[in-house]
């Protein structure tokens, strides 16, 4: 507690100053540095120090700590790159030192939280930034046993704010640009809290500050993380604009950092939640070469492949002959493991993603809004509880969903459920075994996965070509 109060009482009145109107540039640059090697580095705040007096000036020493941290050239000269980074957005927690009332690593002995958006920015709409929220806490929640509920009112762990310069906490936020945010470490009272800035513009893309982007940062602070310095972590504690919304994911010394301190999630969700103090093994992956693998389901997109398989899929990208391995939570936090089936309409951008009777529409990793949708809003009876696989012919403009022995065609152009359906697989795809797990289209053929088999068909002969491994496209 001394720890806060003490930064609190020596921060305030160096915060409130700055900036100085009129200052010559020299003269800023110095105030810039010096604030930020004391509100980020833990520089003694009392005297004023000098860069150019000799090297082991404590001011030369804090910059070189800054400059290997945020990984610049190690000079202890305040040379273009390192002002042009202090200049940068960036967290409000420090770098070095804690921001917490808890001098140990602090974690929460429980592993499910409450959170409350206490009040909103006016940048946005409101659902937009639940929304944000939501997808930022999905980030956590999907590599640890970690799980959270909303409270709309009263107390959470977890509360967040919008708020403006001085906001009681001895910690004023400091107008537009510089720090964007800040959030306490976990515990009682203010600890486990997310502040914004409200002088930022708060946006769901880039064009302003991505309230998503920097939920997700400092929601790593309210579950106990600090910053580190790899560059490509989220808890890096720049605010990084180049990051790809489209393929955000953590990076895995973010998911290190995180599984420290609370382990990995627990396998299935049907399995009781472990204790904190217990930390489980790591959830069996799927290996990529198993001759039996199997998938839920392939989807394009974009140019790419997609292969589906429990909390995970493999990318095959044209450029890249290794398929990459991610946990779909990284790119679409709020989508479900274990899919049933997925298709690309190209001309829509849109890829469709199905589970149970509900289905999502998604561009790049934008989940489009108004869903997830009934599947009985596609023109399916009732009777219809899941769809195995799908496919979108991109030339007919049809899609078709194989359900057991039987498909159903979609016309994209009146998107309506054609008459005539559902007919048998067996009929009209002969050769093809139901249940199909997933289909993919490529070379003008059609690929139907059964097991660990692969049908290559030919939709013009009306024929099986070939029969391949199901994982015959992951370079094994
Ligand atoms: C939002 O709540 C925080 C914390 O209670 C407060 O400091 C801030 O002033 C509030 N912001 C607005 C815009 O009311
Ligand atoms: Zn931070």
């Amino acid at each position: 507690m001394r720890h806060l109060v003490v930064l609190a009482l020596l921060c305030l009145p160096i915060c409130l100053a700055y900036p100085l109107a009129g200052a010559v540039k020299e003269d800023s640059n110095m105030d810039l540095v010096q604030q930020y090697l004391e509100k980020y580095y833990d520089l003694a705040k009392d005297v004023k120090q000098f860069v150019r007096r000799k090297d082991s000036s404590p001011m030369v020493r804090k910059i070189q700590e800054m400059q290997k941290f945020l990984g610049l050239e190690v000079t202890g000269k305040l040379d273009s790159n390192t002002l042009e980074v202090m200049r940068k957005p960036r967290c409000g927690v420090p770098d070095v030192g804690q921001f917490t009332t808890f001098p140990s690593s602090p974690k929460w002995r429980k592993t499910h939280l409450t959170y409350r958006i206490v009040n909103y920015t006016l940048d946005l709409p409101r659902d937009a930034v639940d929304a944000a929220i939501e997808k930022a806490l999905k980030v956590w929640e999907e590599v640890t046993p970690l799980t959270f509920s909303r409270n709309k009112e009263g107390e959470a762990d977890i509360m967040i704010s919008f708020a403006v310069r001085e906001h009681g906490d001895f910690f004023p936020f400091d107008g537009p640009g510089a720090t964007v945010a800040h959030a306490y470490a976990p515990g009682p009272g203010i600890n486990g809290d997310v502040h914004f800035d409200d002088d930022e513009r708060w946006t769901e893309d880039k064009t302003g500050t991505n309230l998503f982007l920097v939920a997700a940062h400092e929601l790593g602070h309210s579950l106990g993380l600090f910053h580190s310095a790899n560059p490509e972590a989220l808890m890096y504690p720049v605010y990084n604009p180049l990051t790809d919304l489209a393929r955000f994911h953590l990076s895995q010394d973010d998911v290190n950092g995180i599984q420290s301190l609370y382990g990995p999630p627990p396998a299935s969700p049907e399995e009781p939640v472990v204790p904190t103090e217990f930390i489980p093994p790591a959830p069996e992956t799927p290996a990529m070469c198993d001759p039996d693998l199997s998938f839920d389901a392939v989807s394009t997109l974009r140019g790419e492949m997609l292969f589906f398989k429990g909390r995970y899929f493999w990318r095959r990208t044209p450029w890249n002959p290794k398929p990459e391995f991610h946990l779909i939570s990284t790119f679409w936090p709020s989508l479900p493991s274990e899919l049933d089936a997925a298709y690309e309409v190209e001309s829509k951008d849109t890829v469709f993603l199905f589970k149970g009777d509900k289905f999502w529409a998604t561009r790049g990793n934008e989940i489009q809004a108004g869903y997830p949708k009934g599947i009985h809003t596609l023109g399916f009876p009732p009777t219809v509880r899941k769809i195995d696989a799908a496919i979108s012919d991109k030339g007919k403009k049809k899609t078709y969903f194989f359900i057991e022995d039987k498909y159903w065609r979609f016309d994209e152009n009146s998107q309506s459920m054609e008459q005539g359906f559902p007919r048998l697989i067996a009929d009209d795809f002969p050769g093809i075994k139901p249940k199909v797990d997933a289909v993919l289209q490529a070379f003008g053929f059609f690929y139907f996965f059964s097991g660990s088999s692969q049908f290559e068909f030919d939709p013009n002969a009306k024929m099986v070509k070939h029969i391949l491994k199901s994982n015959s496209w992951l370079q094994c």
